[in-house]
């Protein structure tokens, strides 16, 4: 396991999901966390209940990802609260699927808005504080639509590919003042945002996977550990996918 004692990483929608099984590994590994969601209290109070152990090293915030004005919030917080971070971890998304054809103007806003723009705005307050630091990393959670496109997915897809393009750019941007930034692929992953695949279609998908079953969010979260980790400073631009073989 890799050590973060003395280092601080943020984790969007961390509170819920595939965020929540990152969060609580850089908690066991001795990080502390900052986590953000956009609207569910419920969940929020869970993460704290279910982390209680690491309640020191824990800061919750209600931040929409979607709004540049509540990042910017976010980050005055931050630099008031802190001394400063290392590890930023764009894992806040959402899904609105439908066929193109069919597919609302808000739907396409509201998945563009939260999964890139939201990671936009993060790491751009981001950046300017790692930058002074000389060291970060940023890891930027994507998904396979980018890559091959689902049906239904057209705002997903071109959104998860966007934070592919987004994370190249960026790491090229910052490599010479030490900071890192990658994108984690989680294939099909057992949480609330595939839990209304209907039985047929979960089925079908899992035939698919070679290793024949949905990932769990801590075996997304390793390979996140991993990239957030100083052991892993020659990554950078990169795509590493936790698919089961997909
Ligand atoms: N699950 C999969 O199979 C899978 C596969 C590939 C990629 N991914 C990606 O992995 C990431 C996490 O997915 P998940 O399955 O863990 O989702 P999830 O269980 O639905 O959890 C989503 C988390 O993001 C937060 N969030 C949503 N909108 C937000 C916003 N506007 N601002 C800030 N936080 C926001 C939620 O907060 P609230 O609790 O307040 O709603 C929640 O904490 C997403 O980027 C997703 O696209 C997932």
């Amino acid at each position: 396991m890799h050590d973060f004692v003395g280092q601080t990483a943020i984790v969007t929608g961390g509170t819920r999901g595939i965020g929540k099984g990152i969060a609580e590994s850089f908690l066991k590994a001795g990080a502390r966390v900052i986590v953000t969601y956009s609207s569910n209290d419920a969940a929020a109070a869970q993460f704290k209940q279910d982390n209680s152990e690491f309640a020191e090293n824990i800061d919750i915030q209600k931040c929409d990802v979607s709004k540049y004005a509540d990042v910017e919030k976010f980050f005055e917080h931050i630099d008031k609260q802190y001394e400063g971070f290392e590890i930023l971890v764009n894992n806040a998304g959402i899904r609105k699927d439908a066929v193109l054809a069919m597919m609302r103007e808000s739907e396409w806003h509201d998945v563009l808005n939260v999964n890139l723009s939201g990671i936009f705005y993060m790491s751009k307050f981001a950046v300017m504080s790692l930058m002074q630091r000389r060291y970060g990393r940023i890891i930027n959670i994507t998904s396979p639509s980018g890559k091959f496109g689902f049906e239904g997915q057209a705002n997903y897809a071109a959104a998860k590919a966007g934070i592919v393009a987004l994370t190249k750019s960026l790491a090229k941007e910052v490599a010479r003042r030490g900071i890192t930034v990658n994108c984690v692929s989680p294939g099909f992953i057992a949480t609330d945002l595939i839990q209304d695949l209907p039985d047929e279609l979960r089925g079908s998908y899992i035939a698919q996977i070679p290793l024949k079953r949905f990932g769990k969010p801590e075996e997304v979260a390793a390979c996140v550990l991993f990239l957030a980790s100083q052991e892993a400073s020659y990554v950078t631009g990169s795509t590493v996918e936790v698919t089961g073989g997909l």
